[in-house]
């Protein structure tokens, strides 16, 4: 694992095997960013030089080696592209992508220094976690094939730095949002043979003893009792049986509870509706909402924030077997709702409906679910963005601008009421989809939104664009599971301990 710590020693007398520095675009090519000068004097200005004759642009990202030859104690020069310097200082989420690419260029190196522009605790803490984040590769399962690869940087320590109490805290804060998001991913990476629902449960008990919150699990039998027959319907096919888990931080002084409501479904393989092939290959992704809650709530308990959080992991596999819901069966969700099953790879409204109206028992302000929950919304936003619905405008556009301050791309989309009248049911209270593909995002939301209770400010994040990234490791998202939704969680978590929501 990287840590991260922040050091007083001049960067020519660190002793490291990498110095890190900057360099932004000037109008012929590269220029060295503040913090280089002492590095660049100790070369004689063959620094500089050597930039122009490799034709670094100083564009953000790019990376060029030079050798220091003994005129440091590293003996390596990693220079990164910081990109157009602005005149307000870097933006947070360049320097998080940045410090991305340079926790991934630092792969092999046990320590390296780090001498960049970094104006206020912010920014430390920015860099700091793109530097965790983009040091994240998921390992777990490499026997053979680990052979030649390079383990992650060590020690990054950041120099030049005023270690003050507020640099400390953005380090600190940096470490465990950056630790939360990686358990996220951890959770979304393995594979659905070796995480069901009770293996799920079962890491959230860990990890609640861990981080100091409560954690209580509903087995099936306990959901049978309750009467959760959305989260058992989807699980009928399964022999994983489902549960139900609630995180519960509190704090003494907090005034306000938010919940956390997030899609576990473990493995989707679309159940009776069988997803075709070449759809169901990721499907263990599905789980990455309740990952995402289970994140959020350890980082917000790890932090101490003034603000109570519940966490509701609404977890279940959805197979196809003699057990299985088929298309037209209608369940008694919790609550005593009936929902007539159309299409039981609609299943993660299901799961969520029980979960959504028991959090919301508790009478929290403030609700938010989180779910891997429509091919649409991917065809609406792609694949690198979420959508936010809510019952509640101001609250979504402060979901919206907490996401976008956290650094996690979201867009609002509307919850358009005419659409409800697609779910009416022939025989039921409500169907699980609507009448075509058409807006089927939206259709999801809505059926989420007839289970929340009123008074609750609701949002509604489909994170199933986001939620695994497929193509190529860049900036400080790696390949597979991302965490998406965890910061921004957290961030709204913080927005409210601060009375800013
Ligand atoms: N888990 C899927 C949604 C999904 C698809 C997430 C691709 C990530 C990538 C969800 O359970 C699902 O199957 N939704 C259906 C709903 C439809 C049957 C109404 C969909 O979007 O096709
Ligand atoms: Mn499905
Ligand atoms: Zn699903």
């Amino acid at each position: 694992m990287t840590t991260l710590s922040i050091g007083s020693t001049a960067a020519l007398s660190l002793r490291a095997d990498v110095l890190v520095i900057g360099a932004v675009k000037g109008k012929d090519g590269a220029v060295l960013a503040e913090g280089a000068e002492s590095v660049d004097a100790a070369l004689d200005g063959r620094l500089t030089a050597t930039l122009s004759a490799v034709d670094a642009t100083g564009a953000e990202g790019e990376l060029h080696r030079v050798p220091t030859f003994g005129a440091a104690k590293a003996p390596l020069v990693l220079v990164v592209g910081l990109g157009e310097q602005p005149a307000d200082g870097f933006a947070h989420e360049t320097l998080r992508r940045v410090g991305g690419t340079v926790a991934r260029a630092l792969a092999g190196v046990k320590k390296a220094g780090v001498v960049l522009p970094l104006a206020g605790a912010e920014a430390v803490g920015a860099f700091g976690e793109g530097v965790l984040l983009g040091a994240y590769s998921f390992e777990t399962y490499r026997e053979k094939s680990r052979e030649g690869r390079k383990d992650a940087v060590k020690d990054v320590v950041l120099l030049g730095l005023k270690a003050n109490k507020a640099v400390k805290a953005a380090t600190e804060r940096a470490a465990i949002t950056a630790e939360s998001v990686n358990h996220a991913r951890d959770l979304v990476n393995t594979p659905p043979n070796d995480l069901n629902p009770k293996d799920f449960a079962a890491i959230a008990v860990d990890t609640g003893k861990n981080a100091g919150f409560k954690v209580e699990v509903l087995d099936d039998k306990a959901l049978a009792k309750g009467g959760f027959g959305g989260i058992l319907g989807v699980g009928q096919g399964s022999a994983n049986r489902p549960r139900l888990v609630r995180l519960g931080y509190t704090h003494p002084k907090a005034k306000r509870t938010i919940a956390l409501v997030g899609k576990g479904i473990t493995y989707d393989s679309g159940g009776i509706s069988l997803k075709p092939a070449g759809s169901n290959e990721t499907m263990k992704m599905d789980m990455g909402g309740a990952a995402a809650v289970l994140g959020a709530v350890t980082a917000v308990a790890r932090l101490g924030l003034e603000v109570n959080v519940t966490g509701w992991l609404a977890l279940a596999e959805n197979m196809p077997s003699g057990t299985a819901i088929r298309p037209g069966d209608v369940l008694r969700m919790y609550g005593g709702r009936t929902v007539e099953v159309l299409n039981t790879d609609a299943e993660g409204r299901l799961v969520l409906a029980d979960a959504i109206t028991r959090a919301c028992e508790e009478s929290p302000q403030m609700l938010i679910d989180v779910a891997t929950l429509t091919g649409a919304m991917m065809v609406a936003l792609g694949n690198d963005m979420y959508g936010i619905m809510a019952n509640d405008d101001t609250f979504r556009d402060a979901v919206y601008d907490a996401a976008t301050r956290a650094g996690e791309q979201a867009w609002p989309m509307p919850l358009p009421a005419d659409m409800r009248k697609q779910m009416d049911s022939p025989i039921a209270d409500l169907k699980n989809m609507g009448n075509s593909r058409m807006g089927g995002g939206l259709i999801a939301g809505i059926f989420l939104q007839e289970f929340v209770a009123e008074g609750v400010h609701w949002a509604h994040l489909d994170i199933a664009g986001p939620a695994f990234h497929e193509g190529e490791a860049g900036g400080y998202r790696a390949k597979g599971g991302t965490g998406v939704a965890v910061r921004s969680l957290l961030q709204v978590a913080q927005d409210v301990a601060d009375n800013r929501i």
